[in-house]
């Protein structure tokens, strides 16, 4: 790794970021004909409204399958990984090991995420660790820094804060970085570092957050052309500001991207955080919108104590594992169900839930995917975890298996027959949800296919997270044609209009806006991918526009 190099002259740099509240004198209003002779004209004066900003990168490393959410090391032998010793807030954070070097420390790619020409506000918690003096228990003190760079031919460095951090405490470092308008190309990143200290380095809660132009108010709303419901994947940064206010214009129900997840929900058996999940909950109530829950039971985003004994023993098919794991999916649910009800009444909006996720596999021989809850309960845990759910939530929600790629013909096979046993079996299951997460390019026969097969078995469905990327997971794009962008707009009206002949429950999409995409890190880096219906700066793209045709047609 390269020693990055000292700051050039374009330096935009700011310790403490200040929202500026620009005084406007205007013209003193005219006296009226009645006004007395001694009267003074008051100037008026009219505070202009900050700039709304919207957050492009937010990073708490509290989710241990995120690990270090990608940030990497920056330096020979460095280590940058997530920790849960003493983090600021939530549950981890990062810690940056092994420095010889004070320009060593921990880095992560912005590319597609900072724009040239305004202005983005960096903010991040550090703290100084272990090592980095003769005596280890001294108090250590030392300058971090934060800088973003351009890589490559053209290379960049701005500053864009420092503050003194200790090993006592955690200390917020906060500043503000325009990007000149003629970097228009390259790639970007963002790195920590200090120049006086060879101490280990914390970071917590970053958060990247630029200006958004004002959310258009002149194209219809989605929600509002039709009666299908029309969600979106959301996370805490998506309900307020502009964010919240796209959100509300066109959407009528939501998703958490995670924040309902068992590992977030249920990280160590017996302790629930149920306050991620709450603040999306509580949004939706405010503002009317329905909630798809997602999800209870998975493989993935499912804490390994699940299918581990007190002692630390992997559970097996033994009858007394599979009943200890039937107890814990029936806690989980149980637990949940009373939270909603205890916190909403009849006011809870979760109307519908991804009960199973993710069960199919066509390469097994069952069609279905050996998971951990697969090995110690065998097949009958889908049944299994529909019959609990019934029974936790009560008649009056839907109950959905959720899959993704349900449009591939062996997919599609899979389900089908998982699908017949399920409902030869008597398993309450009132609907399948599918994912759809797909590319220009992909078939709307096949996807037709699928749907009419599953009506075929009398069960409703649900389009439950729908995009369209722009390339496939190995491809990558150095920028995005306009001829692009109409052919993605082309294949969502198609696929709407599918949609809309089976009659779905609703059809939701997965993130607000492109900036918003799981597929800009999954599963690799892709900064330029935009498989949603707006785009980073909030605005409409063709996507949205054949989302509306289709709905109006
Ligand atoms: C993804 C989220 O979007 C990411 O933020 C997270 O890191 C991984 O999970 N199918 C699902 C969703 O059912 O839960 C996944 O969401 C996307 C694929």
């Amino acid at each position: 790794m390269r020693r990055p190099a000292l700051i050039l002259g374009t330096v935009a740099l700011t310790v403490v970021a200040v929202v500026l509240v620009v005084l406007v004198l205007r013209d003193p209003p005219a006296p009226t004909p009645t006004a007395s002779a001694t009267m003074q004209p008051t100037p008026s004066v009219t505070p202009v409204v900050p700039t709304e900003l919207s957050t492009v990168l937010t990073t708490d490393f509290d989710d241990p399958e995120q690990d270090a959410a990608g940030w990497e090391p920056l330096g020979e032998g460095v280590e940058a990984l997530r920790s849960e010793e003493v983090p600021h807030t939530g549950t981890g954070s990062l810690l940056v090991t092994g420095r010889s070097a004070p320009w060593n420390g921990a880095q992560v790619d912005v590319t597609g995420l900072v724009s040239p020409g305004i202005q983005h506000t960096v903010a991040a918690w550090v703290r100084l660790g272990q090592g980095g003096g003769d005596d280890p228990g001294a108090v250590r003190s030392g300058t971090v820094r934060m800088t973003l760079q351009r890589t490559g031919d053209a290379e960049q460095f701005w500053h864009v804060a420092d503050a003194r951090a200790t090993a006592d405490g955690w200390t917020e470092l906060t500043g503000t970085v325009t990007l000149p308008a003629d970097t228009t190309d390259g790639q970007w990143r963002l790195y920590l570092e200090s120049a006086d200290t060879l101490a280990d380095l914390r970071l917590d809660e970053v958060r990247v957050s630029r200006p958004t132009p004002p959310v258009q108010t002149e194209i219809a709303s989605l929600a509002g052309s039709t009666d299908v419901p029309i969600g979106t994947a959301v996370a805490e940064q998506d309900l307020s500001g502009r964010p919240a206010e796209l959100l509300l214009r066109h959407f009528d129900q939501l998703t958490a991207e995670n924040a309902m997840k068992p590992s977030v929900v249920q990280p160590t058996e017996g302790q629930f955080d149920f306050g991620p999940m709450d603040t999306i909950l509580d949004f939706a109530v405010a503002h009317g919108l329905a909630v798809h829950g997602h999800t209870l039971v998975w493989h993935r985003s499912t804490p390994d104590w699940f299918f581990t004994d007190p002692d630390g023993r992997p559970l097996t098919a033994d009858p007394a594992d599979q009943q200890l794991l039937r107890d814990r999916m029936r806690a989980h649910m149980q637990a949940i169900a009373e939270h909603l009800t205890e916190r909403y009444g009849a006011a809870n909006p979760v109307n519908s839930w991804d009960v199973v996720n993710e069960a199919l596999d066509p390469g097994e021989g069952d069609g279905l995917r050996h998971s951990r809850w697969y090995d110690v309960l065998g097949p009958t845990y889908i049944g299994t975890a529909f019959d609990t759910a019934r029974a936790v939530f009560g008649p009056d929600v839907t109950l959905v298996l959720n899959d993704y790629d349900t449009d591939a013909p062996d997919r599609r096979r899979a389900l089908s027959s998982l699908l017949s046993t399920l409902i030869a079996d008597g398993v309450p299951i009132d609907a399948v949800g599918h994912q759809m997460h797909l590319r220009v390019g992909s078939s709307v026969a096949q996807v037709d296919a699928t749907l009419d097969a599953v009506a075929d078995l009398g069960l409703r469905q649900a389009i439950t997270e729908l995009d369209v990327a722009l390339t496939a997971p190995d491809q990558q794009l150095d920028t995005v044609t306009a001829d692009q962008l109409t052919a993605q707009g082309t294949l969502v009206r198609q696929l709407v209009e599918t949609f809309l002949a089976h009659d779905p429950e609703f059809i939701s999409v997965w993130g607000l806006y492109d900036t918003r995409t799981w597929l800009r890190s999954w599963p690799r880096d892709r900064p330029l991918e935009a498989p949603l219906l707006f785009d980073d700066d909030l605005q409409a793209k063709p996507a949205y526009h054949g989302f509306l045709a289709a709905l109006t047609s």
